[in-house]
């Protein structure tokens, strides 16, 4: 399949790719790029990076980084960047394209009048909100106008951005920033190709966290149901949808696009 945005060079960052939907995306987008193009994986778990760049063409150099994306500053990124591109320059690239799929759940046991401790809000917006911020603008700095690379940034968002959901309030609010934020960005930077991508109900390690301790009864309740009755997508159905997305270009800068929108 060809794709314009992931064509000629690339180098392609994905946070969160160790499992789930960046694991997907890492090894459905590897065999699309052209040979010379990069690829940096970020996580904690370094086996299962590796694992996955050993599924991914030797056309591509792959580069696999343990990070806890909850406790590292704007210098490590920069550093763990340079560091990949130390047998090439920056100028080398046709285009960068950034993935920010990292995401927690956080704690879904309780609700917004239980939610007290500064410390945990603080731990939880770092990671699921500030650092992809601080990242992207690592990104945006390093690869500016006088490198004259084309950007591409896909936010993985959520329909719990716009959904209410009871003791849902650390995750809701922050998938809600989050594109709001990348919405922001997109209006200030119209040079950058820029997607919120809401990829459906899909059966990773976050879907089973919430099935069994979200302490709402009825959204419990409406994700079993689609457990038991198969609705939940696979990693695979949501990469190729967006995919799709990306290949047809009908989103203008900063939209929001879901698995189920037509
Ligand atoms: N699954 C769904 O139904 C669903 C629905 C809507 C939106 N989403 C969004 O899709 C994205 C991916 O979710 P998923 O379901 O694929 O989740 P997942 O299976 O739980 O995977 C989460 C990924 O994030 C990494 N991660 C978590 N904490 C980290 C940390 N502190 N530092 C570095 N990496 C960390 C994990 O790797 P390590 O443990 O190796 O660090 C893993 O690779 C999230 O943004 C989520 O909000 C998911």
């Amino acid at each position: 399949m060809s794709i314009e945005v992931l064509s000629g060079k690339v180098f392609l960052v994905i946070t969160g790719a160790s499992r789930g939907i960046g694991r997907q995306i890492a090894i459905t987008f590897g065999p699309l790029l052209q040979e010379g193009s990069h690829i940096l994986l970020l996580a904690r778990n370094l086996n299962s990076l590796q694992e996955i760049a050993k599924n991914i063409s030797s056309k591509v150099t792959v580069h696999t980084v343990s990070m806890d994306l909850g406790e590292v500053t704007k210098t490590d990124f920069e550093k763990t960047i340079l560091g990949c591109l130390k047998e090439t320059t920056r100028d080398a690239f046709d285009r960068v394209v950034v993935v920010h799929n990292v995401g927690t759940i956080g704690d879904v046991t309780k609700l917004t009048n239980e939610m007290l401790d500064i410390d945990y809000w603080k731990q939880y917006y770092t990671l699921n909100l500030f650092l992809p911020a601080v990242l992207n603008a690592v990104i945006m700095n390093l690869f500016d106008e006088s490198t004259n690379t084309k950007k591409v940034v896909i936010n993985i968002t959520s329909l719990f951005a716009i959904q209410v959901n009871a003791a849902c309030g650390y995750y809701c609010s922050v998938k809600a920033a989050r594109e709001m934020f990348f919405k922001v960005f997109a209006l200030e930077n119209p040079d950058v190709n820029v997607l919120n991508y809401s990829p459906g109900p899909v059966d990773t390690d976050m879907f089973q966290i919430v099935c069994e301790t979200v302490k709402n009864p009825e959204t419990k309740k409406r994700l079993k149901h689609m457990q038991e009755t198969n609705t939940v997508l696979t990693t695979e159905q949501t990469v190729k949808r967006l995919l799709k997305i990306l290949k047809e270009q009908k989103y203008n800068a900063g939209d929001r696009i879901d698995y189920f929108d037509n």
